[in-house]
């Protein structure tokens, strides 16, 4: 042994700690889903580093965070590379931790001793979520911005508390200096605490308790229910015996561990070098019209949104991820049978693939660029929403269609947003005669509605822009002003 090491292990003891932590005995034949783990781990402590290197230069005001993050990404030495990074991790991180949770569930792994691990996995999942939403602001661009107030509006649709909720959020009513400023240190203080100390403790329990092992191997002679008072007892026989095919966490798990690892920080790499990290205009609070696209991952539950009335909106925005949260907790203590195979356990699976099957169809469905402004509930003003209940009220439905839902006699109004400037529909619609003396389209003006409610309805009609990402390029001729 080289004399520093032997210096070392006099006075710590080196050996006992490889004895503990890397000779143990692990169960034989694990396959390489173990890795998916110590993958999210590794892709976190890229996540860290790359972080720690931009919040040196990122200043986090709505003056100045805009700019920090363009002078990162154009003169700092690298620095478009480690956002780049920083981004591509991030969604690497969502990737990896859903697949270890799925991967989990479908051996079983959650069950009897695992319990308590289950639930800190289920924890550091919300606190990864945690670190999306708030991150997603600190650019201060456009989709920064939006996509907040979206999603704080989303958090104020929840019954009694929504009010509370959003003020908590936004520390205040409007999204500004305040927000920024508990995003950042959530973002890089609360949240990198709190995923520290839980991942430490999911750690230390996965220590304790071994690797999880094959499911069959858990399976044959057990009691049918692992509440049964000698579940325990067989569990301890069943796991030891696994272990008796010699293999060790160094280099069997660790080694496998490695390589995964290395791979995933590869493609991370590759992927910030091929397409970097994406950064839009300036945040602009006064453009309303902005339709924030949200990151895939919650690309489903958006979708659903557009599928569900208005009014149901809010008990799907706040319903869908609280039942599901409440499924994932209530989990372990509910399903108390021994099987642990996903193929021996039906409802399981039938869950599983209805849940997987959905979110990807749900995401297909969103197709590429960003969604209908139409049907964004949540991203409209107060004023376009009150005109976008008009149009349901004043059934111009009838005549009109938007996004494929509608009557023919009137023109399509899915992207009249691009074509006419609202000053110019607020007119239009008060008194189509003037624009053209056959039409017919009735006209809106003053009794059939206010100029107030004529206003709102332009508003909201010049929000609706179709699908893709072009900009309004407006054809408002008027006609010329009558005689007195
Ligand atoms: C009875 C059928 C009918 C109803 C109801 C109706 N419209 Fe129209 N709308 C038309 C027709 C037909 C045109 C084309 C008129 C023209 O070319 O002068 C039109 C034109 C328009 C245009 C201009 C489209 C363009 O491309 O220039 C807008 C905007 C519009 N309608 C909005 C509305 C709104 C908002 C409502 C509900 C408050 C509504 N319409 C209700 C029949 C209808």
């Amino acid at each position: 042994m080289p004399g520093p090491f032997r210096w070392l292990d006099q006075r710590l003891d080196l050996h006992g700690v490889k004895r503990d932590l890397l000779d143990r005995e692990v169960p034989a034949r694990l396959t390489w889903w173990h890795t998916l783990g110590s993958a999210t781990l590794t892709v976190f402590l890229v996540q860290v580093i790359t972080g720690t290197t931009l919040a040196t230069y990122y200043s986090p005001s709505p003056d100045h965070a805009y700019d920090s993050v363009r002078y990162i990404a154009d003169h700092v030495a690298s620095g478009a590379l480690v956002r780049g990074i920083h981004h591509w991790g991030a969604s690497a991180m969502v990737v990896l931790i859903l697949a270890h949770m799925i991967r989990v569930f479908s051996v079983g792994a959650y069950k009897y001793p695992r319990e308590i691990n289950w639930l800190l996995g289920v924890g550091l999942f919300i606190v990864v979520l945690g670190f999306s939403f708030t991150g997603y602001l600190l650019p201060w661009d456009q989709k920064a911005y939006w996509a907040t107030a979206v999603g704080t509006n989303i958090a104020g649709t929840t019954p009694f508390v929504g009010a509370a909720l959003v003020a908590v959020l936004r520390g205040g009513s409007e999204l500004g200096a305040a927000t920024l400023a508990r995003f950042y240190a959530f973002h890089v203080l609360w949240l990198p605490l709190l995923l520290t100390a839980i991942a430490a403790l999911h750690l230390i329990v996965v220590i304790r308790q071994g690797i999880a092992a094959r499911p069959r191997d858990l399976e044959t002679g057990a009691p049918a229910r692992t509440s049964d008072p000698e579940y325990p007892a067989y569990y301890r026989e069943a796991y030891a015996a696994t272990k008796r095919g010699g293999m060790r966490f160094w280099p069997d798990i660790l080694g496998k561990d490695a390589i995964v690892s290395a791979t995933v920080v590869l493609v991370i790499v590759l992927m910030a070098l091929a397409f970097g990290a994406p950064l839009e205009a300036p945040a602009d609070a006064t453009d309303t019209s902005y339709v924030p696209r949200p990151e895939w991952y919650f690309l489903p539950i958006y979708q659903l949104l557009k599928l569900v009335p208005g009014s149901l909106e809010a008990v799907i925005a706040v319903g869908v991820p609280t039942a599901l949260l409440l499924a994932m907790v209530a989990l372990p203590f509910f399903d108390r049978g021994s099987t642990r195979n996903l193929l021996h356990r039906p409802v399981a699976l039938v869950s599983l693939v209805v849940l997987l099957a959905g979110s990807g169809m749900l995401i297909g469905a969103a197709g590429p660029g960003p969604g209908l402004a139409t049907l964004e509930g949540p991203a409209l003003s107060a004023q376009q929403r009150a005109g976008r209940a008009l149009y349901q009220s004043q059934q111009c439905g009838g005549c009109h269609r938007v996004a494929g839902q509608g009557g023919d006699e009137g023109p399509d109004l899915t992207a009249i947003g691009l074509r006419h400037s609202a000053g110019w529909l607020h007119s239009f619609m008060e008194q189509p005669a003037r624009f053209h003396e056959e039409t017919r389209m009735p006209a809106y003006g003053p009794p059939a509605m206010s100029h107030q409610e004529i206003e709102e309805l332009a508003q909201y009609l010049a929000t609706l822009r179709g699908r893709g990402d072009q900009q309004p390029q407006f054809y408002d001729t008027f006609p010329p002003p009558r005689p007195h």
